[in-house]
């Protein structure tokens, strides 16, 4: 990823930074050590460089992971024209380079922003949560090309395999998304699905609450369910046949359906153990029988800060330790002071499975996540009250 080494800058010259380049709008020093971050704009994009010291004679200037932008380009662009403007010294540099494509760069890898307003340009969709090598999720997408099929891993190396599959066997609809299940279906829209596969979650018998089947995704499946749409589990645990088949019966305008050893056309690669093992595969099936009204959770979610400004010794107030809720957490990882009367905060919360990692600026005239909001999970937004709750004291 893009950076320059220079030689040492002088505190003379970093002061000068805000003014003299045309990039930076604020330079924000943190309290604990000796890292110092620049917001700059540029193309109309916020983001944020990071000023490390290297040794005695080198500093390196380099992108801040959180706040950088898609186009890499814009970044080597950026710390390009801040040497050029403030004449560094510079020792060593990889803006010439091509740092090669990022891990998951593909059209078919979705960001669970993408679907803050999604329109799904084919004429019906199917959703596979955790589909592992993805042989069940390729095949069905082959059988059904008028079909997205939208498939949610949160195993970065599976995401990966499958999108070189798709993109090796030429396929079209297949949208991957490397996220937790359990959130991304709060974004999907009402009524816009016809089948969910969930094969062989993993059964977390000792910590059920890891598990992808519970009752909030259960009401969210059905709300995102078209009428007669179908969820489908699979599983060779008994235990967690029970569970689920507790979990969907007496739910109302639904119907729940039981299979057992049927087989599928095609064997996913944990089906194939247990077949080795001649071990029992159980199904749930949860049809839903109405159109549902409810909007998705997401539509409902925004981040205001209210009329939260800085106050003179805010920094001290802020908690040092992380906060526990029963489903989210947040963490004020670190504080970084903003010229004398604002502060930019580092904090991570909202799932302990997905954490969000965002910054906060305060300053007297207002607050506001920078660069840009957290994705509108519920979770995010229970962890943003609570962080509102103790800026705006
Ligand atoms: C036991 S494997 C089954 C994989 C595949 N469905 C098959 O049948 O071979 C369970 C998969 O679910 C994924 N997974 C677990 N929790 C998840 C979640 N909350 N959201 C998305 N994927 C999840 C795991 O990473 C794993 O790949």
């Amino acid at each position: 990823m893009p950076h320059i080494k220079v030689q040492t800058i002088s505190e003379d010259l970093l002061d000068r930074f805000v003014d003299a380049s045309s990039y930076v709008n604020f330079r924000a020093d943190s309290l604990n050590g000796k890292d110092v971050l620049f917001g700059v704009t540029s193309e109309g994009e916020e983001f944020l460089l990071q000023l490390k010291r290297e040794s005695d004679s080198i500093d390196m200037l380099k992108y801040d992971k959180i706040t950088r932008p898609l186009k890499v380009k814009l970044i080597k662009d950026v710390i390009a024209g801040i040497a050029d403007e403030m004449d560094l010294k510079v020792e060593q540099s990889n803006l010439a380079h091509s740092s090669g494509k990022p891990p998951l760069a593909s059209k078919y890898l979705k960001k669970i922003k993408d679907f803050e307003s999604v329109v799904f340009p084919f004429e019906s969709v199917a959703i596979e949560v955790g589909f592992g090598s993805g042989r069940h999720l390729l095949y069905q997408a082959k059988m059904h090309p008028q079909r997205l099929h939208i498939g949610i891993e949160i195993h970065t190396p599976s995401a990966q395999q499958v999108l070189r599959q798709i993109d090796l066997q030429g396929l079209e609809n297949i949208w991957v998304v490397n996220y937790d299940a359990r959130l991304l279906l709060e974004m999907l829209p009402s009524n816009s699905c016809e089948q969910i596969f969930v094969h062989f979650p993993v059964p977390w018998d000792k910590k059920p609450h890891r598990r992808v089947i519970g009752d909030s995704f259960r009401d969210e499946a059905l709300r995102v369910l078209a009428p007669n749409g179908r969820l489908e589990l699979r599983t060779d645990s008994e235990k967690y046949f029970w569970y689920t088949l507790e979990t969907f019966l007496d739910t109302p305008s639904s119907s729940v359906h039981i299979e057992k050893n049927r087989d599928l056309a095609v064997t996913s690669k944990y089906e194939a153990r247990w077949k080795r093992q001649e071990k029992n595969i159980y199904e749930v099936h949860l049809a839903s029988h109405e159109y549902s009204g409810t909007n998705e959770k997401s539509s409902k979610i925004h981040f205001p800060f209210g009329n939260c400004r800085y106050k003179e010794g805010l920094e001290e107030r802020l908690p040092s330790q992380a906060l526990m809720g029963s489903s989210y957490f947040v963490h004020i990882e670190r504080i970084y002071r903003v010229a004398d009367e604002g502060l930019l905060l580092r904090c991570a919360f909202g799932s302990f499975d997905r954490p969000e990692h965002k910054y906060i600026l305060i300053d007297r005239a207002g607050c506001r996540y920078y660069a840009s909001d957290p994705v509108k999970t519920y979770v995010n937004f229970q962890a943003h009250q609570k962080i509102a709750e103790y800026l705006n004291v």
